[in-house]
């Protein structure tokens, strides 16, 4: 007996299919209309009407120590990444486990019920108590239900830049996180910012952990730390677990420096996030018109055949006001700054959310196919570009065979001189 039947579910490619879930694994994938729905219970049986199954979403790159703090103590009204930390610098000082854990779980579930079952997240270790580090670690078990959850210890402040940083760094390795992090553009000076490099690569492989850096988050082109963890991580091997997050100086480069970097990136195995929420209103704060656009070269990275995944960042925070938790807002604010929203960037941007970002996860196995697992999304819309188009709802969400999170589709009637009928924005 199956635990799950999705029944007429659209993929990607177009295809109707129907999927069986049997002990969390996908173990039918059949034409649409083609398994018997007795294999089911009827409770667990869900006829997706021709809507798009892909399997479940990840989310490689958050805060959410940070998250729901919009407005604590104040609003970032200069819109500059150099506010929003300040202003975090301050709420941090009144972190307490219960106000951590109660935030971070709002946002998760609202991620759960968007489709991702794995989210990475970073952690402040510069805050004294490490409270956030804790929380969020006690966390991981608690939504364990829901989603995989990653933890990044975080070094906000900078590792140099106070003398207990180094040591708190440590003690969050010791307390169990999954990745070391790091942020080199924002130690005091350039030496100070490759050493950051050094250590956080030598506690990833004393560690044995992967390592996921802020790295090059200005728009000062001069800001050149990710050729050094390129070739780091070229010199000790362990480029396929190494992550270059934001990376926007790269957008700013000249273009024979930045072939130069993404050469580099490319041999050495080196993933990149971009991050389009926040950089989409933090990055060119400092211009006067024309004003640049704060995100890294994602179609030069990709033509270099360097795995680049697609991050929220910020769900209500100093830094991103906004935000739903969503990984389509991400990918719909970036096709248009991105100049990604071709026919033909359809294909790519769903790439990114689904495979890139599973495979800077450290996913082994990721698709739709059979002994793959079971955690599989549903949305009200019928195709790619429709889901993207309206950020469709996604109706069902199931994490290794069992049900996490359900949406009904909504109806809207529109009122005519002639009478009244319903409208619908997903097909
Ligand atoms: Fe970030």
């Amino acid at each position: 007996m199956a635990t799950w039947l999705i029944t007429n579910a659209a993929t990607r490619d177009g295809s109707s299919v129907d999927i069986a879930i049997e002990n969390g694994t996908i173990s039918r994938l059949e034409d649409g209309g083609s398994i018997d729905p007795s294999v089911a219970p009827a409770d667990q049986r869900y006829d997706a009407d021709g809507r798009l199954v892909t399997p479940t979403l990840t989310e490689p790159h958050l805060h959410l120590d940070a998250t729901l703090t919009a407005g604590e103590p104040s609003w970032n009204e200069s819109g500059t990444l150099a506010e929003g930390i300040d202003i975090w610098s301050k709420r941090k000082q009144s972190l307490e486990a219960d106000d951590v854990k109660a935030r971070a779980e709002q946002a998760i579930e609202w991620l759960a019920a968007n489709g991702v079952t794995r989210i990475r997240t970073h952690a402040d270790t510069t805050e004294e108590s490490l409270t956030g580090v804790q929380a969020l670690l006690e966390l991981r078990e608690t939504v364990a239900d829901l989603v995989d959850l990653q933890v990044v210890a975080f070094p906000q402040d900078g590792i140099f830049t106070d003398e207990l940083h180094e040591d708190l760094l440590r003690e969050a390795l010791e307390m169990g996180v999954d990745v070391v992090g790091g942020i080199p553009h924002n130690e005091h000076t350039r030496e100070d910012g490759t050493a950051s490099i050094e250590l956080a690569m030598d506690l990833a492989e004393s560690y044995e952990l992967p390592v996921d850096l802020h790295i090059d988050e200005t728009d000062d082109p001069g800001s050149r730390f990710t050729e050094v963890l390129a070739s780091e991580a070229i010199k000790r091997g362990i480029g396929d677990r190494v992550t270059a997050s934001h990376v926007t100086a790269m957008h700013s480069y000249p273009n024979s420096y930045a072939a130069k970097v993404i050469s580099l990136l490319a041999e050495s195995g080196v993933s990149v996030i971009t991050n389009p929420p926040d950089n989409s209103v933090l990055q060119g704060r400092y211009d006067d018109y024309p004003r640049r656009r704060g995100h890294t070269r994602i179609d030069e990275l990709r033509d270099a055949n360097v795995t680049v995944g697609i991050g929220h960042d910020s769900v209500m925070d100093p830094w991103y006001h906004y935000g739903r938790a969503d990984p389509l807002d991400a990918a719909f604010i970036l096709l248009h700054y991105a100049h990604m929203n071709g026919r033909s960037d359809v294909g790519p941007l769903w790439d990114l959310l689904t495979d890139a970002n599973a495979d800077i996860f450290g996913v082994d196995e990721y698709g739709l196919s059979v002994g793959q697992e079971g955690s599989l999304v549903v949305y009200d819309s019928p195709d790619p570009f429709n889901v993207l188009r309206t950020r469709a709802p996604r109706t069902l969400v199931l994490k290794k065979g069992r049900e996490i999170a359900r949406t009904e589709p909504t109806t809207t009637t529109v009122i005519r001189n002639n009478g009244e009928r319903s409208v619908d924005f997903h097909r």
